[in-house]
């Protein structure tokens, strides 16, 4: 096995579109997830195989390993590349500290939330030891959805200097493991905030930041960072956020914004209620690697 760099994206793009077609995954979206971020990519010397990884704090403090991509070219399936991929990284994770290797999403800027039930990875884990920690849904929700903002709540993109500076500070504040995410969301311009107003600044022009709606992230209609602050919850201003999204995503021409990683019955509820519909399940599956 060998690192791979960013320069061999074009290989990278060529073998996981080779392995997982259904996913349509770009070049971009690759190199946001596996390169932009601290980790590794190490693959085999004929570009057949390649396992993607990063460490990071889970949302306990615990220092914890991200699975973002293990691929294996159809044609070389069946040989144990995906074994010997799977504990080169593990390998790597645990000399880095790391208490655990997760399949999917548990580290931000992730491809897939967690593994498909219907991959072959659910057998090469099971086979290296690897724990069901649960399940994760995902939902569509219609890109004609929208939804006013409540009195006292001005939504807009997060654009101007002023709005992205008071968005930077909110995030860095409130929302600090999500901040690398809204930062990338701000550069993209897919970041939709929500300021709080009163009768002499009606648009909330320096109003406290209640809420956040960014999308396409790491994969276009992606939903997420989408958050409201405690205080500010039950009146509309996620319904109004997740709207704008669904505006963004309807102008681009796509069908629907996708919510993944949905384990909470409340944020269910919530996704029902703007008329999501569930789509794909995955298993969170995982390791506890040696000290
Ligand atoms: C999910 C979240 C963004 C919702 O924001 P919000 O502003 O409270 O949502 P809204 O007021 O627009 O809710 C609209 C409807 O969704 C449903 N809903 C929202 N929160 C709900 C909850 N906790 N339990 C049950 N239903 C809920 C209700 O039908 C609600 O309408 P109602 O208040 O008239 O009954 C917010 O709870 C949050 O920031 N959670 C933590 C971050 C998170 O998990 N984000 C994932 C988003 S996909």
């Amino acid at each position: 096995m060998q690192q791979w760099g960013a320069e061999r994206i074009d290989e990278l793009t060529a073998l996981v579109v080779a392995s997982v077609p259904d996913d349509d995954l770009t070049a971009d979206e690759l190199l946001t997830a596996c390169y932009d971020q601290p980790g590794v990519v190490l693959g085999d010397d004929d570009g057949t195989a390649v396992v993607a990884l990063g460490v990071g704090r889970d949302a306990d403090g615990v220092l914890v390993a991200s699975l973002r991509l293990l691929a294996v070219h159809p044609d070389r399936r069946g040989s144990g590349l995906g074994s010997e991929l799977l504990e080169e990284a593990e390998r790597w994770a645990s000399d880095r500290g790391a208490e655990r290797l997760e399949l999917g999403g548990v580290l931000p800027f992730a491809l897939w939330p967690g593994v498909d039930p219907s991959s072959a990875l659910v057998g090469v884990a099971a086979r290296r030891g690897y724990v069901d920690r649960g399940e994760l849904g995902s939902f569509a929700v219609p890109a004609g959805f929208r939804s006013d903002p409540p009195a006292g709540v001005a939504i807009r993109r997060a654009v101007r200097d002023d709005d992205v500076t008071a968005v930077t500070l909110a995030a860095a504040s409130s929302w600090a493991r999500r901040s690398d995410e809204i930062a990338r969301a701000l550069d993209h311009g897919t970041c939709h905030a929500a300021f709080a107003t009163t009768p002499t600044d009606p648009d909330g022009v320096h109003g406290e930041v209640v809420g956040l709606g960014c999308h396409s992230v790491t994969r276009a209609t992606w939903v997420g960072p989408l958050v409201v602050a405690p205080g500010a919850r039950r009146r509309g201003v996620g319904h109004a956020l997740l709207g704008q999204i669904c505006r963004d995503l309807m102008i681009a021409d796509f069908p629907a914004a996708e919510v993944h990683g949905v384990a909470d019955p409340d944020i269910e509820a919530f996704l029902g209620a703007a008329g999501a519909r569930p789509g794909r399940r995955y298993r969170v599956l995982a390791r506890p690697l040696p000290a």
